[in-house]
């Protein structure tokens, strides 16, 4: 990538209609948290939930924004502080709106090829996949994280250096019509949805609804554009529905399904990689997968389709997903190395702390379930509440019992209100402890680990998994993790 600057002065007043007051500073990049803001990040003071990022502005120049930008009634507070970008009153939030206005600036600025990944789960996975392999073959920008909503779109926009040649953008939504406008900003030249599951279902009427919501992605394809979607979900139809809707050129599916045009003939699933051999396009790919799990593979499969749309090596591709390691929260293995008796021996960790909902932690059930424990060693699963469920909740929770005994797991433990209803519809012997909160049960799992066995824990982000997965660690962890101080920062 070349030392030219994100936005010049100019380019920044013309996308935005705003006016920079003081001293120019070198833009490089966007930011609109003063805990992540790096130097020469343009600081987009927008209103958060519970402050206004106005508050923040003295902070952001103090910390070497490249400026910050501020409604123009605001700017007259912020001129000694340093170069600020006074922005039209408009709208609820003049700066949300202009983030807008610049991301839809870097998007017709730009001769890059982009792909929008949306769905119920997945998305930061195959996000991240699509990442990995396109960057090994052309100066690729991502969104960051989960960075898929009303402000992480645009965000991700404003910072996609001019001369990327391939942009992957994750988006999501918890409500129908949330991705419209978001898809119609990105005007992607590929559009994939992932998988429609039960998720955010207590905002929705029914699974269908679900796909239709996701569908709008569609909308926002470039004319001619690619639209991605799963053969073997049971709303397939429904997706295929809104691609045709839609200005799609053309349509490819992906999945096991004998028609699907990019699809797995075989996965051998293993502890620590998958192998899967597909047929992409009627050409045969057989490919290993640096992240274990089923539905790793079913995902990349998608990513796959995706390659092939946006007209990018395939084979070249295929090779680079033998390195691709899990995002943090979404699978990672930790070796555990626990003393008992005279010797010490092996164990696992699963974190997965990151998220869950009926179908990751099905999935995750089953990826736990694949790995071999030692002679004595157990599966393990730690769960925490499964949120957004509305009244479905209660049920969604008994019901995941089914899937502990398909997979054979030897040992629940469940943290939070929802989990105890999983907990007391298995069997005495399944059932670890139970508890409110992560710290209740924390000392139990500890306790409870022993050589040879796999542990995975697993839970919506508000449950805080996360400190069970860290308590574990600290006790067990054979080196230490050298990924743990970003833990937090990508959460
Ligand atoms: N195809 C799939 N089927 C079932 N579970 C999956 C699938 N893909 C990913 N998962 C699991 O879903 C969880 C969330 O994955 P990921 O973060 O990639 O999804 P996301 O759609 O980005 O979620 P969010 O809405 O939180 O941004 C992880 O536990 C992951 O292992
Ligand atoms: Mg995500």
């Amino acid at each position: 990538m070349s030392d030219a600057p994100l936005w010049t002065p100019d380019s920044l007043e013309e996308a935005t209609g705003g006016r920079l007051i003081g001293a120019p500073r070198a833009v490089t990049g966007a930011s609109i948290d003063t805990r992540s803001l790096e130097p020469g990040d343009l600081f987009f003071a927008i209103r958060g939930e519970a402050r206004d990022g106005h508050d923040f502005v003295p902070a952001a120049l103090e910390k070497g924004a490249g400026a910050a930008v501020v409604a123009a009634s605001r700017a007259a507070e912020f001129e000694r502080n340093g170069p600020v970008l006074a922005v039209p009153e408009e709208g609820e939030d003049p700066v949300l709106e202009a983030m807008r206005r610049l991301g839809l600036a870097a998007r017709a600025r730009t001769g890059a090829a982009i792909v929008a990944v949306t769905g119920s789960v997945g998305k930061t996975g195959t996000k991240e996949a699509l990442r990995h392999v396109l960057s090994a073959q052309g100066a690729t920008h991502a969104s960051v994280a989960s960075y898929n909503n009303h402000w992480g779109v645009p965000l991700t926009l404003a910072r996609m250096p001019a001369e990327s040649r391939f942009g992957v953008f994750e988006i999501g939504m918890n409500h129908g019509a949330e991705i419209l406008p978001l898809t119609a900003m990105v005007r992607p030249d590929v559009a994939l949805i992932t998988t429609v599951e039960p998720v955010h279902i207590e905002h929705f009427r029914s699974l269908s609804a679900i796909a239709d919501a996701k569908g709008e992605i569609f909308s926002g394809l470039k004319p001619g554009g690619v639209a991605v979607i799963n053969r073997d979900n049971p709303n397939y139809e429904r997706m295929l529905a809104h691609a045709h809707a839609s200005r799609a050129g053309r349509i490819i599916t992906f999945g096991e399904h004998a028609a699907a045009d990019v699809r797995a003939n075989r996965i051998l699933t293993r502890p620590d990689v998958s192998v899967v051999d597909a047929t992409v396009m009627g050409v045969p790919v057989t490919y290993q997968l640096g992240t274990p799990g089923r539905h790793v593979a079913m995902n990349s499969l998608g990513v796959l389709a995706c390659i092939h749309a946006l007209g990018a090596d395939l084979a070249r591709a295929a090779l680079s997903l033998a390195g691709l390691k899990p995002p943090v929260g979404r699978g990672e293995r930790t070796a555990l190395r626990i003393e008992q008796g005279a010797g010490e021996a092996e164990a696992f960790l699963i974190d997965e702390s990151y998220n869950a909902n009926p179908a990751s932690i099905r999935a995750a059930l089953a990826t736990l379930a694949g790995i071999e424990t030692g002679a004595k060693g157990r599966h393990i699963a730690v769960l925490g509440d499964m949120k957004e469920l509305g009244a479905a909740g209660e049920a969604l929770h008994r019901e995941l019992a089914e899937a502990v005994a398909a997979n054979g797991i030897d040992l629940v433990f469940a943290v939070g209100p929802l989990m105890a209803h999983l907990f007391e519809a298995l069997p005495m012997a399944v059932r670890g402890a139970a508890g409110l909160t992560a710290a209740d049960v924390t000392d139990a799992v500890l306790a409870t680990l022993r050589p040879g066995d796999a542990v995975m824990v697993k839970g919506s982000n508000s449950m805080r998994m996360v400190r069970i997965v860290e308590a574990v660690k600290a006790r067990y962890a054979v080196a230490p993790d050298p990924r743990e101080a970003s833990l937090n920062a990508v959460r």
